[in-house]
This record gives structure tokens, C-alpha cells and sequence, in this order.
């Protein structure tokens, strides 16, 4: 099969599309043939070596893909070949086959594209993991997300509008603060110009929000802590305002707050099958609707993978970025 594949860790010309074998089915999982991928922060740091997969995972980068079973194991008796598909995956979505445990994948809804699917689960089911199930969103509650313009942060908006809580998101752009608006933010602060923590407070009557998404870390803790309501949680997803800072323990001691660290890539198949069930529970109908979708900024052909690395390094994308895999099916 084609995917892509990368000889030497480093920027993004080390990617080359090329031929490999395709993975081996193994008991409970489904073969995809897959029809487009998604891209995510992570594959970046994949790529330069810094984000190894799980043991056992395909060391081909990619979390996400959209396609139709090609087979089913023989122990699996919800999917049929043919059927159009979602995955999380733990590594493997650059190429033309992927094989999963089949608690990790999910029936493409017919208002989704394969494109836009191909988008979807990734960040869906990490918004529904962190925000809902470890940030334990109260009805009506406040969410902080940083990064509003990223797939993560674009994914948070949709889920928590559509659960009836309310949004205060943080981007690098005023024009990235516009369409986060569009989207339904209560309230957006640019990062570059505005306090954001003060716009946090302001939007909650000075309470603070219950949650927050942070995917920046070190640099951030001291404000994400100033920002949380009393009994809030702070969830950490990632790290790219750096790995270290200094916890004032005598604010989450006062004010009661928690600091949650969190992945979703590591989890175990059953781990993720619990997850996928949950999220199906509570937004299954609102997805196969198509009333939650992700935005997809661009789609690239498999072959450009560099290209699309270089826009998100670059940050200039709102939503996702796709790459399609095949082109002899829609
Ligand atoms: N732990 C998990 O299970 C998990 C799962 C999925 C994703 N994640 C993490 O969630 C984050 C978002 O992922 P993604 O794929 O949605 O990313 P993405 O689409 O590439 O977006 C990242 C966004 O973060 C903003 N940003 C970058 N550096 C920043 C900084 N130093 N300060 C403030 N904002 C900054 C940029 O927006 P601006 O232009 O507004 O600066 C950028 O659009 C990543 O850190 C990723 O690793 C974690």
C-alpha cells in the first residue's frame, strides 16, 4: 500500500510517500481502506522524533481516518465490509489501509463526507474525554480553551454550544477571534493584545470559568489557575508553551481548584471503546445528524503531507487539515 513514510526524523521533507506492506488484521479489529486522513499537532512532533507511538502502534503517523471496512475480524460482529467509517487510531492513517481495534472506530454519518469525517473523531472524542468526562463541565458551566482557531479548539466550541455551556476562547488573531465568534464563543480574547484572563472573569460576572482546556502549559498555568471559578479543574492536553512552571499550591488548596493532566493516544482499546460508548450516549444522535462537524480548513492530496505540517507549524489554519488518501471514491 501507499503511505507515508519517513526514513530519518526531521522537518518536514523527511516525509515521502512510498510503498510498504499493509498491517496484519488481528483479533477484534476491522481493516480500513481508507479514503482520507486527518492531521494533528501531535504528527508534527512525531515526525521530529519527540512523540514515539504507543508500543505496538503503527509507527506511520496519523490518529484519525475515514473510509469503508475492507474486512472485519472474525471475533467482530459490528461492522460489515463496506460499511463508511471513522477511526481513532493510534498511528498508521497515512496510508491507503489502516487496522484498529473496532471499539475505536464509529459509522460515518451520511451528512459527513469522507473529508470531513476524516476530521472529526480526533478531537471529538478528546474535547468529549477532557472537558465532559475529567473536566466534569457542569450544565450551563464555562469552558476556557486555548488555541480557539486549532482543531482542538474549533471541536470545543461546537461540542459545548451544542451541550448548552458557555465558551471563552483565546487565538493569535483578530481574524481568528471572528470566526470563533462565528462559531458561537461567548467571548474570544487575542492573545497578542488582550488580558485574557481578565476577559475569562468578565465573561463569567467575575466567577472565573469551571474548566479549562489548556494545551499551552508551562507558560500559561499561572494565568489558567487565576481563570478558574473555585472548585474548577484545569485539563492539560499539551505542552507548547513549554513543560515546566512553578504550581502555587496554596491556590488549589484555598480554592479548591484541580490540575488534571491527560492523553488519549495511550489509552488501551477498551479504554477508548468505554470512551467512544460515552460520547455516543450523549452526542451519538447530534453527530449522525450532522448538527456537530468539524471545520475543515484545507484538504491536501497524501503526497503534499509536507505541505500540511507547514501550514499548521505556521498556525495560519482555522479548523482542521485533511489529507485525501485515494481519489476513486468521495
Ligand atoms: N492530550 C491529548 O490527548 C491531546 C489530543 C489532541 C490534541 N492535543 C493537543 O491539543 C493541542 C491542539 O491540537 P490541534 O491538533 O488541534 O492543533 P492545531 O490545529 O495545530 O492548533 C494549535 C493552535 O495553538 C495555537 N498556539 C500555538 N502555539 C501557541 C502558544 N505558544 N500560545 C498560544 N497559542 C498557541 C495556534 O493558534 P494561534 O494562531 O491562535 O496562536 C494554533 O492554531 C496540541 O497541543 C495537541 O498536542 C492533545
Amino acid at each position: 500500500m501507499k503511505a507515508i513514510l519517513i526514513e530519518k526524523p526531521g522537518d518536514e521533507s523527511c516525509m515521502k510517500l512510498g510503498e510498504t506492506a499493509p498491517p496484519a488484521l488481528t483479533p477484534g479489529s476491522v481493516r480500513i481502506r481508507n479514503v482520507a486522513c486527518g492531521v494533528n499537532r501531535a504528527d508534527l512532533l512525531q515526525r521530529q522524533g519527540f512523540y514515539p507511538p504507543p508500543a505496538g502502534a503503527s509507527p506511520i503517523l496519523g490518529l484519525e481516518c475515514a473510509g469503508r471496512i475492507a474486512e472485519a475480524a472474525a471475533d467482530v460482529t459490528s461492522f460489515r465490509a463496506g460499511e463508511r467509517v471513522i477511526a481513532l487510531l493510534p498511528g498508521g492513517g497515512y496510508a491507503e489501509e489502516s487496522v484498529v481495534d473496532a471499539g475505536s472506530v464509529l459509522r460515518l454519518p451520511d451528512a459527513l463526507d469522507f473529508e470531513t469525517g476524516a476530521g472529526a473523531i480526533e478531537t471529538l472524542l478528546t474535547v468529549f474525554l477532557n472537558v465532559f468526562q475529567l473536566g466534569g463541565l457542569p450544565s450551563g458551566g464555562t469552558v476556557l480553551v486555548h488555541g480557539g482557531g486549532s482543531g482542538i479548539g474549533t471541536t470545543t466550541i461546537d461540542l459545548v454550544k451544542r451541550a448548552g455551556g458557555r465558551v471563552v476562547a483565546t487565538v493569535g488573531s483578530d481574524e481568528k477571534a471572528r470566526r470563533c465568534r462565528e462559531l458561537g464563543a461567548d467571548a474570544v480574547a487575542n492573545y497578542r493584545s488582550e488580558d485574557w484572563v481578565e476577559v475569562a472573569k468578565q465573561a463569567t460576572g467575575g466567577r472565573g470559568v469551571d474548566v479549562v482546556l489548556d494545551s499551552i502549559g508551562g507558560s500559561y498555568l499561572d494565568g489558567n489557575l487565576r481563570a478558574l471559578a473555585e472548585d474548577g479543574r484545569l485539563v492539560l492536553i499539551g505542552l507548547m508553551g513549554g513543560a515546566k512552571a512553578e504550581l502555587p499550591l496554596g491556590a488549589l488548596l484555598s480554592r479548591r481548584l484541580s490540575v488534571i493532566g491527560s492523553t488519549l493516544r495511550t489509552r488501551s482499546p477498551s479504554a477508548k471503546a468505554a470512551i467512544v460508548t460515552a460520547f455516543q450516549a450523549r452526542f451519538g444522535a447530534d453527530f449522525a445528524a450532522g448538527r456537530i462537524r468539524p471545520v475543515i480548513h484545507r484538504v491536501f492530496p497524501l503526497a503534499e503531507a509536507p505541505e500540511a505540517h507547514r501550514m499548521l507549524k505556521a498556525s495560519t489554519h482555522f479548523g482542521k487539515v485533511v489529507l485525501r488518501v485515494r481519489d476513486d471514491e468521495r
